[in-house]
C-alpha cells in the first residue's frame, strides 16, 4: 500500500478558479452543501442495475444502502451508471460485450473525479466486466455482489436456475414434461431478487471475488433478499472510504497469490469454467503473469468440498445457512495462500479462521470431500494445440476416456436443423463436434458448447455424450463437455478440419485430446481450408473480431492489455 492518500477528485474540486467553480457548481444542482467538495473521498459506486438485467434488478436500492455507508465514514458518494450485460436477454450472447462493458467502466471511473470504488454486480458477465475496466484505473476498489434468488421451489422440490432449465428442456424432449408444467416452472424458479442460485457463472464469480480479497468476508453466498446483504453494503461503503484514505489499491490485493487462491477455491467449490477466460482477463489488466495450464496445475486437485447444483444438489441458500464460502477458505488454509492480503485489511486466513460449519452435507470435509478431485482439467493435443477445458466434476464420469467417431455441425445453425433429424447417424458412442461457435466466430463465443442431445437418443435414455467445441457452456450446466478449444475454427484451428467418421481420443486422465487422422491427410485439408465468416462490416462487432484474444488468454482486446492509470492531464474547457 502506498502512503497516506492524495485525493484525485481534488483536482476537479479543490481549486478556486474557473474549472473549479464549473466542476463544483453544476453537481450543487443536486443540492449538495459546499463541505461535500472540500477534501472529502468522493467514492463512485459503479451501478450494473438494468431492467433489463433482472439478476441485478435490486442494485439502485443497494446503492442507496452503500451510500449510507459512505456517508457515515466521511465520503462523498456519487452512484454512476455503466453498461450492464443481462444474461438471458441479450443477444447473441453478453460475452460479445464484455469487453465493451469493461472499457465503458474503465473511462468512466479515469474521466471522473473518485477516488475509490464500489462495483455493483451481480449477473454473469457484469463482474468480470466492471472488475477489469476498474483494474486498468487501479483505484482502491471494492466489491458488493448482488447475491443470489432464494432457492427455486416447485412442486415440493428444489430446483436450480439453468441447472432445471436444461432438465426440463430435455423432459419436453423426451415427452416427460408438458408445456403446462414448463409454464408454472418459470417462476417457480425465479422467485425473488438476485442471480442464478445454482454454482453457475455468477455465484462462481461472487465465490471468485471473496476468494480475490475484494469483498468483505463471507459476501459471496448471502442472498440477495436477506437483510444481511444490505448490512454487507452499508459496510462495504464505510470500508472504501477507509480503503481510500490507507491508498489501498486494487493491485494491492490482486497478486499473483490472490489468483491462485481463487483457482483453489473455485475448484473446491465446483465453480464454472467461464471463470478460466474472466480470470485470465483480470490478470491481463492488473498485470499478474497468469495462463491456462495454471488452472490445471493449481486447481484439478482440489477436492470438491460444496454440494452444489450443478455438481451437485443443493443451492446457494443452503450455502449461506451452512457458513458460507469462510468455512470452504478455513477448510483450505493449509493449501491456499493464506496470508494473501483482502480488501479489510487483514489477510483471507485471518478473515475466515475458525468459521464454523452449520451443515456438513452442504460444505463436505477436507477428510470426506465430494470429490477427491474436483478442478477444471486442461487438455492438449492436436486439436486444440493451445489448450481446451472441461470440468469433470460436471460429468457423468463414464466418458472421460473415450474414442468416438466424430459427427460434425459447422456452426450452430447446422446443430439446429439437424440434431433432431430421425435420419442423422448417430449413436451415444459418437462425439459430437461444434465448430464456428468461438470469440471470432460467433461472434462472442456462447454459451452452446453443452449440446442437447439428439431427441432420439434421449427417448433412449441416453443423458450423456462427449461434445467437443470451440464455445463456452453456462456454468449450471453439465455434461463430458468440451469447451474453449484453441485456436477456434474461424481461425484455422485444427477444429475446422474435423470431418464425419473421423475418430477422436479423449483422455482426460493424461490431459489428451486428439484427432485420430494422419497428419498428410490433415495437411491436405489444411490446404484447402478457406475462412467463411468474414469480418462484420462496421461498429463494435467489427472491432471485437478484429482485436479478440483466443480462450486461452481470456478473450479480452490485444490493445486492452495492462491499465492506463488513474491520472487524466487535460481538462475540458
Ligand atoms: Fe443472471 Fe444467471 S442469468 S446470473
Amino acid at each position: 500500500m502506498g502512503k497516506k492518500s492524495y485525493l484525485r477528485s481534488v483536482e476537479w474540486f479543490g481549486k478556486n478558479d474557473k474549472m473549479g467553480f464549473v466542476h463544483r457548481s453544476w453537481l450543487r444542482n443536486q443540492g449538495h452543501p459546499d463541505h461535500m467538495f472540500r477534501g472529502k473521498p468522493v467514492i463512485g459506486i459503479c451501478n450494473t442495475w438494468s431492467d433489463l438485467t433482472p439478476c441485478n434488478g435490486h442494485l439502485r436500492e443497494f446503492a442507496e444502502i452503500v451510500k449510507r455507508g459512505v456517508y457515515e465514514a466521511g465520503g462523498f458518494p456519487l452512484e454512476f451508471p455503466v453498461m450492464s450485460l443481462g444474461e438471458t436477454i441479450m443477444k447473441p450472447t453478453t460475452m460479445l460485450f464484455r469487453n465493451l462493458a469493461s472499457m465503458d467502466v474503465e473511462e468512466t471511473i479515469r474521466a471522473n473525479p473518485l477516488d475509490g470504488i464500489v462495483l455493483l454486480t451481480g449477473c454473469d458477465k457484469t463482474t468480470p466486466s466492471t472488475l477489469m475496466g476498474a483494474a486498468s484505473v487501479n483505484l482502491p476498489t471494492i466489491v458488493v455482489p448482488g447475491g443470489p434468488m432464494l432457492n427455486g421451489k416447485f412442486r415440493g422440490k428444489e430446483i436450480g436456475s439453468g441447472t432445471s432449465t436444461w432438465q426440463i428442456s430435455e423432459g419436453l424432449k423426451a415427452g416427460t414434461f408438458t408445456v403446462a408444467d414448463l409454464t408454472e416452472a418459470e417462476s417457480c424458479v425465479s422467485r425473488s431478487a438476485g442471480h442464478c442460485m445454482t454454482m453457475g457463472t455468477a455465484s462462481t464469480m461472487a465465490a471468485m471475488v471473496e476468494a480475490l480479497g475484494l469483498t468483505l468476508p463471507g459476501a459471496a453466498a448471502i442472498p440477495a433478499v436477506d437483510s444481511r446483504k444490505k448490512v454487507m453494503a452499508h459496510l462495504s461503503g464505510n470500508r472504501i472510504v477507509e480503503m481510500v484514505n490507507e491508498n489501498m489499491k486494487m493491485s494491492d490485493i490482486l497478486t499473483r497469490e490472490a489468483f491462485e487462491n481463487s483457482i483453489m477455491i473455485n475448484s473446491a467449490v465446483g465453480g464454472s469454467t467461464n471463470l478460466i477466460i474472466h480470470l485470465l482477463a483480470l490478470a491481463g489488466r492488473i498485470g499478474v503473469d497468469l495462463n491456462l495450464d495454471d488452472f490445471d496445475r493449481l486447481g484439478s486437485d482440489m477436492p470438491l468440498l460444496l454440494n452444489l447444483m450443478p455438481s451437485g444438489k443443493y443451492l446457494m441458500e443452503d450455502f449461506y445457512y451452512a457458513g458460507g464460502l469462510p468455512v470452504i477458505i478455513d477448510q483450505l488454509k493449509d493449501i491456499i495462500h493464506s496470508g494473501a492480503m483482502t480488501i479489510n485489511g487483514k489477510s483471507i486466513g485471518e478473515n475466515c479462521a475458525g468459521a464454523p460449519c452449520y451443515n456438513y452435507d452442504v460444505i463436505a470435509t477436507l477428510e470426506k470431500p465430494l470429490k477427491e478431485k474436483a478442478g477444471i482439467a486442461v487438455l492438449k493435443g492436436n486439436l486444440c494445440e493451445n489448450g481446451a477445458v472441461i470440468k469433470p466434476s460436471a460429468t457423468s464420469g463414464e466418458l472421460l476416456q473415450h474414442r468416438g467417431r466424430a459427427v460434425v455441425f459447422e456452426n450452430m445453425e447446422d446443430y439446429h436443423a439437424r440434431i433432431d433429424d430421425p435420419d442423422l447417424n448417430i449413436d451415444e458412442n459418437c462425439i459430437m463436434v461444434l465448430k464456428g461457435v468461438g470469440p471470432v466466430g460467433y461472434p462472442g463465443m456462447p454459451e452452446v458448447g453443452n449440446m442437447e442431445l439428439p431427441q432420439k437418443l434421449i427417448k433412449k435414455g441416453i443423458t450423456d455424450m462427449v461434445r467437443i467445441s470451440d464455445g463456452r457452456m453456462s456454468g449450471t450446466a453439465y455434461g463430458t463437455v468440451v469447451l474453449h478449444v484453441s485456436p477456434e475454427s474461424t481461425v484455422g484451428g485444427t477444429l475446422a478440419l474435423v470431418e464425419n467418421g473421423d475418430m477422436i481420443d479423449l483422455d482426460v486422465k493424461n490431459r489428451s485430446l486428439k484427432l485420430d487422422v494422419a497428419e498428410d491427410i490433415l495437411k491436405k485439408r489444411r490446404d484447402s481450408w478457406i475462412r467463411t465468416v468474414p469480418d462484420a462490416d462496421r461498429g463494435y462487432v467489427r472491432m471485437f473480431m478484429q482485436h479478440v484474444e483466443q480462450a486461452d488468454r481470456g478473450c479480452d482486446f490485444d490493445f486492452l492489455k495492462g491499465g492506463s492509470g488513474s491520472v487524466v492531464l487535460r481538462d475540458s474547457h
